[in-house]
Formats: C-alpha cells, structure tokens, sequence
C-alpha cells in the first residue's frame, strides 16, 4: 500500500510532467503556459517537463488565488509557506500549505506565480461557461490570468492555457453565472477596472477541448494593450 499525496508526491509529479509533454505535441515552441496552483504538484510536473525538454525560452506561470498564495509567498521567501486558514472560491487551490517537493521543481523551473482575486476567478469561470466550458473556479484560474491581463509581455505570443477541472454542481454554476459583476466584461465593474472595450478578451465559441483539458490559443495585443484571445 502506498500513501499518494494529493499534490506532493514525487511520482504524482511525475506523472503531471505527461501534460507537459501533451502540451509540446501539440505547441512544440510555446512562449508561455499558465497552469493553476494549488499545492503545486500539476505546476511541477508540467514545468519540469517542458524546461527539461529543452524549452528554456518557454515562460511557465502558475496562477494562485490572492487569498491562498502559499506557493507565491514561498517562492518570494524561499522556503516553503504554510497556512491552514487560507480560503478561496478556487478550493483545489487553497490547501493549507505548499508542497515541499513542489516548491522545489517550482523554485527551479517556474518563471513566475501570478495572482488573481476573487472576483476576477469567478468572472474566469462565467467567461468560460459563455465559451461553452464548464469550469471550475480552480480549473479556471490560469485563463483568469490571460483574461485580466496578469501576464507580461504577450503581444503575439504563442500561449497555453491550462484548463483543468469541471468540479462544479448546477447550483453553484448558476450561482457564478448569474452573480458575477463580470459577465460581460465590457460592460461590468471590474471590467471597467481592468479592461475597458477595447481592452475586452473576446472568446470565440468555437472553443476546442483538448482531450487532456489543454486549451490553446493565440493572444495578440492590439493597441493600448488590448488583449484579444482567439482560442482555436
Ligand atoms: C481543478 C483543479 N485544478 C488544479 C489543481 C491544482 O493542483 P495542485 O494541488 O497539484 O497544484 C487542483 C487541486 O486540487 C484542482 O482541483
């Protein structure tokens, strides 16, 4: 019998390094890749696998919830955060602490961790339900990243967007859809923040759904870092 860690165990790892391997079978030359973080065994494994593959240039990115940026606060620090009061929407993404063996492949291979709010997770998942997605708050937290313009430097970038998890019930789906100020981020608060008309990520509905859950697309700024995201 072998204890497996949800999110540190070496062989877990491992085997996310196998989505890294997808993504570069079908983007061989990706500039950037957004993975959600949780405890950060998907993080690992996909970057290991993708910098051990020779893509040094390739930028990896793991995207956390401000609320339970435990990950974040160890790389900042140098060693490994804990915190079992950490509280997110994007629950696969608030354990109470990073992993260690985690930490240590992120330490290593990832370029940065961005951060997202609350609202701005639950504004991911609306904005991929329109696209005909259904997404969990913690599946969608690296789009989130694309979408309110977390990421530097993607003008004409070739760019993969992790989408992992359609954890949701009905109820709470209905409850995102319905409740979120950013439904229609050219006409929403915070979209008004972050993202004024022509600032807007337009999906188109012709999303494909990658049979390992990797969804790539293309991201072109326009003028005054307008974002436009075609997902094909
Ligand atoms: C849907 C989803 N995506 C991503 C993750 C993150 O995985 P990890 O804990 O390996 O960072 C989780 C964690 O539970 C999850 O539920």
């Amino acid at each position: 019998m072998h204890y497996l860690h949800p999110f540190d165990d070496i062989h877990l790892i491992c085997g996310h390094g196998s989505t890294g391997l997808e993504i570069l079978e079908e983007v061989p030359d990706p500039d950037v890749i957004l993975v959600c973080c949780g405890g950060g065994g998907l993080l690992a494994g996909i970057s290991a696998a993708v910098k051990l593959s020779g893509k040094s240039h390739t930028r990896i990115y793991g995207v956390e919830p401000e609320q339970a940026c435990l990950m974040y606060m160890s790389k900042q620090l140098g060693k490994v955060v804990q915190n079992p009061s950490v509280h997110s929407i994007a629950s696969g993404l608030a354990p109470p602490y990073a992993g260690n063996n985690a930490y240590r492949h992120v330490a290593k291979y990832v370029d940065d961790i961005l951060l997202l709010s609350e609202a701005e997770i639950i504004a991911s998942v609306s904005r991929l339900y329109h696209a005909g997605l259904v997404v969990e708050p913690a599946g969608a937290a690296a789009f989130g990243a694309l979408l309110f313009d977390k990421v530097p430097d993607v003008k004409g970038k070739k760019v993969v967007v992790v989408i992992t998890g359609g954890n949701v019930s009905p109820q709470e789906l209905c409850n995102i859809v319905q409740t979120t100020p950013l439904q229609d981020p050219s006409d929403d608060e915070v979209a008004r923040n972050n993202l004024d008309q022509q600032k807007s990520v337009s999906v188109n509905n012709e999303v494909q759904y990658y049979e390992e859950n990797v969804v790539t697309g293309s991201v072109q700024h326009c003028e005054d870092n307008v974002a436009t995201v075609s997902i094909q």
